[in-house]
């Protein structure tokens, strides 16, 4: 069992969300921009044969976004470096993991992140013994949907594609693990629209708490 870390168990608005007072109502908006940047950077660097690690692009992502904004607060952009170290899992995360578990299933994180943040980020989220392994695109040197990303987690776990599942609620993602040959599961949080991308979800679902039914468990 393979998850996507932010936006699948971890929150990623819960960052913005943090710095409310300052960011007032529009701090959603705000993260979704946010969001929006750091996902766009990692395909164009990707492209552009021009690596960075996650840390700095979702840094980068947020001087763009502050600067749309308008916002020149000098306190504000560590701050919110500082919550993506602390963001928090989504309510669901727990539960399901611990189902899988104890169901004998291996549980890994593949993502995005550089290994600092994504410690933390199970640090904060208290799911370190409820994970086997976290892997993280660094190994790989380019980020997802590249397949050489999937590949850490057959490589991880000695497996063929197929014979993991991969869970996360980005839809690019989920066509991604698909097209490498994973089966896959779309936790559509949010009631996005289908992507016409390679590969597909073999199941659809609206959160983690429907994922150990999908094997059958619980
Ligand atoms: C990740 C990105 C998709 O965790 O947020 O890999």
């Amino acid at each position: 069992m393979v998850f996507d870390a932010y936006g699948t168990l971890f929150d990623w608005a819960s960052a913005s969300e943090r710095s409310r007072d300052v960011l007032g109502d529009r701090w959603r908006e705000f993260a979704e921009l946010w969001r929006q940047k750091q996902l766009q950077y990692t395909w164009l660097r990707s492209l552009m044969g021009r690596h960075a690690d996650f840390w700095k692009v979702t840094s980068e992502a947020l001087d763009f976004t502050l600067e749309s904004f308008g916002i020149a607060d000098a306190a504000l952009r560590p701050r919110l470096m500082g919550a993506y170290l602390q963001v928090a899992a989504y309510p669901d995360a727990r539960h399901c993991l611990e189902l899988l578990r104890a169901a004998g299933l291996s549980t890994a994180i593949l993502s995005n992140g550089e290994p600092r943040m994504l410690e933390a980020a199970v640090e904060s989220g208290g799911l370190r013994s409820l994970l086997d392994a976290v892997l993280s695109v660094e190994a790989a040197g380019t980020y997802k949907p590249h397949p050489s990303v999937y590949r850490l987690a057959t490589e991880r776990f000695g497996a063929e594609p197929g014979q993991l599942l991969f869970v996360s609620a980005n839809g690019w993602d989920a066509w991604g693990a698909a097209a490498f040959g994973m089966q896959v599961a779309w936790c559509n949080r949010t009631g996005q629209r289908p992507e016409r991308l390679p590969g597909g979800p073999a199941w659809t679902v609206r959160s983690l708490a429907e994922v150990p039914g999908v094997l059958g468990i619980g």
